[in-house]
């Protein structure tokens, strides 16, 4: 793939609906925190130097993530409480309090929620697929990235 065909795929990533915007949230200062902060050490995280690390969950398409953590329905509240507390919210969790001020959570939250957006199709927070949409599909809903 191309350089200027990876930086438009970037920049569709950007701007995410409505319903996942974070109040206060700055995507470009939560790309810094992230960094960081060393999520790295431990996420796969498009846009992310050096974030390559499978120890947890990749966040790859975060956007269009229905559910957080296995527990909590995708959304700027329960990922902001996430990113603050996650011992708090899912006690003996593998991912560490990281000791995020409530401005950095916000901004790395919208970031998060950059990474995907723009896309055509989005899997409403914390709806599961209907009885018989899980079959083949002729348009699937995680796309290969150059697709
Ligand atoms: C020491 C490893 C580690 C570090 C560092 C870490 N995480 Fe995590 N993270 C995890 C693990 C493990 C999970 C899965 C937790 C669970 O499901 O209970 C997780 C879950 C998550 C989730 C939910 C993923 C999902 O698929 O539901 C998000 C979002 C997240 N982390 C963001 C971050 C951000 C942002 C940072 C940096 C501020 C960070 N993490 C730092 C290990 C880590």
């Amino acid at each position: 793939m191309t350089l200027p065909l990876l930086l438009a795929l970037a920049a569709c990533d950007a701007e995410p609906p409505p319903e996942l915007r974070v109040a206060g949230g700055d995507a470009a200062a939560g790309r810094v925190v992230v960094g960081e902060r060393g999520c790295g050490a431990c996420h796969v995280i498009p846009g992310v130097r050096g974030a390559v690390s499978w120890a947890g969950p990749p966040l790859e398409e975060w956007s269009r993530r229905g559910w957080l953590a296995g527990r909590f329905p995708n959304r700027p509240d329960t990922l902001v409480a996430w990113l603050l507390d996650p011992q708090a919210m899912s006690p003996g969790t593998a991912m560490p309090n990281l000791g995020l001020t409530e401005a950095e959570a916000r901004d790395a939250a919208a970031f998060l929620f950059s990474i995907g957006a723009g896309r055509a199709e989005r899997v409403p927070a914390g709806m599961p697929l209907a009885p018989g949409d899980g079959g083949p599909r002729p348009d699937p809903r995680i796309r290969p990235r150059d697709g």
